[in-house]
């Protein structure tokens, strides 16, 4: 098990209050109530700008929220942004490792950020390596590997210090259906071995009905609605898919004014669904 646990097992993993994050007089998450209990695999899903990445850049102490707070692993965001860090991982929506490393150099970085030396190091590098099957990779350079190579290498990195809580801003955004049922796989295993908690964020719906065990719908930096996968289906109905739960909860696509204009296909699907 990772030195992470809990030590109080009511507590959750993330719990976010009023949590709120302006830029300018866009307020891009708004007075967010979120709790995610230790152990859970956690969508968050929402229209592009809805607010999700800027949610988990404050829930991964890289942004300060404008108000509200947040505890993530029993600590707060703000007072002990470094406890906080040390219980986390985090893989951010951009690809983010270096190119012109090796995937094991890749590895040595992020083992020396957490603070892993020696012995130690290397069996955690080699570990991840075989966890992620990427062994027979390591010693390419990553600008050689393929986008499901680089995702996977990622996750690799940021289980190293087998944090109790991962932070997957669209992990399989891109990949192929097989290397995204590689990476589903190997974070369902992350769950079973080591009783991670994973918060995800993602647009593909059968990721989120496949691997999240509850589901956040972000609209406008408000949570509209919260539920397991087939719950949210079941409540629009018998034939309800998860498209059109997104459809009915997400709201429509943003103008490049920044405003929505959803109501009318609300109205459609709710009308469409009866
Ligand atoms: N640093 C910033 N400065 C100004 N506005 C920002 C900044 N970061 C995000 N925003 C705005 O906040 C809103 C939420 O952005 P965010 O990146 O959280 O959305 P998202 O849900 O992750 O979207 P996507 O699905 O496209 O990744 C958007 O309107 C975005 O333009
Ligand atoms: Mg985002």
């Amino acid at each position: 098990m990772n030195q992470t646990a809990p030590d109080d097992p009511d507590q959750f993993a993330i719990l976010a209050t009023a949590l709120t994050r302006r830029f300018g007089t866009l307020t891009a998450v708004d007075h967010i109530e979120l709790q995610v209990a230790y152990g859970e695999i956690f969508g968050l899903l929402g229209a592009n700008g809805a607010g999700k990445s800027t949610m988990i850049k404050m829930l991964t102490t890289l942004l300060p929220p404008t108000s509200g707070s947040a505890q993530v692993g029993g600590f707060d965001i703000i007072k002990s942004p470094g406890e906080v860090r040390r219980r986390i991982g985090y893989v951010s929506q951009l690809l983010s490792a270096d190119g012109a490393l090796t995937g094991f150099e890749n590895l040595l970085l992020s083992a020396r950020l957490y603070g892993l030396h020696g012995s130690e190091s290397r069996s955690r590098i080699d570990d991840a390596l075989n966890f992620m099957g990427l062994a027979d990779s390591a010693k390419k350079l990553v600008k050689t590997y393929s986008g499901g190579m680089i995702r996977r290498l990622e996750l690799a990195q940021a289980m190293l210090h087998r944090p109790a809580i991962l932070f997957l801003d669209e992990p399989t955004i891109g990949l192929d259906p097989v290397a995204r049922h590689t990476v589903w796989d190997r974070l369902l295993d992350l769950r079973h071995s080591y009783g991670m908690t994973v918060l995800i964020t993602t647009h593909d719906m059968e990721e989120a009905e496949m691997l999240c065990d509850s589901l956040a719908i972000l609209h406008a930096g408000k949570i509209s609605v919260i539920g397991k996968p087939a719950e949210l289906r079941s409540g629009l109905g018998d034939e309800a898919t998860m498209d059109d739960v997104f459809a009915h909860y997400a709201g429509g696509s943003i103008h490049e004014s920044g405003t929505f204009s959803d109501v009318a296909k609300t109205r459609r699907t709710a009308q469409r669904l009866g």
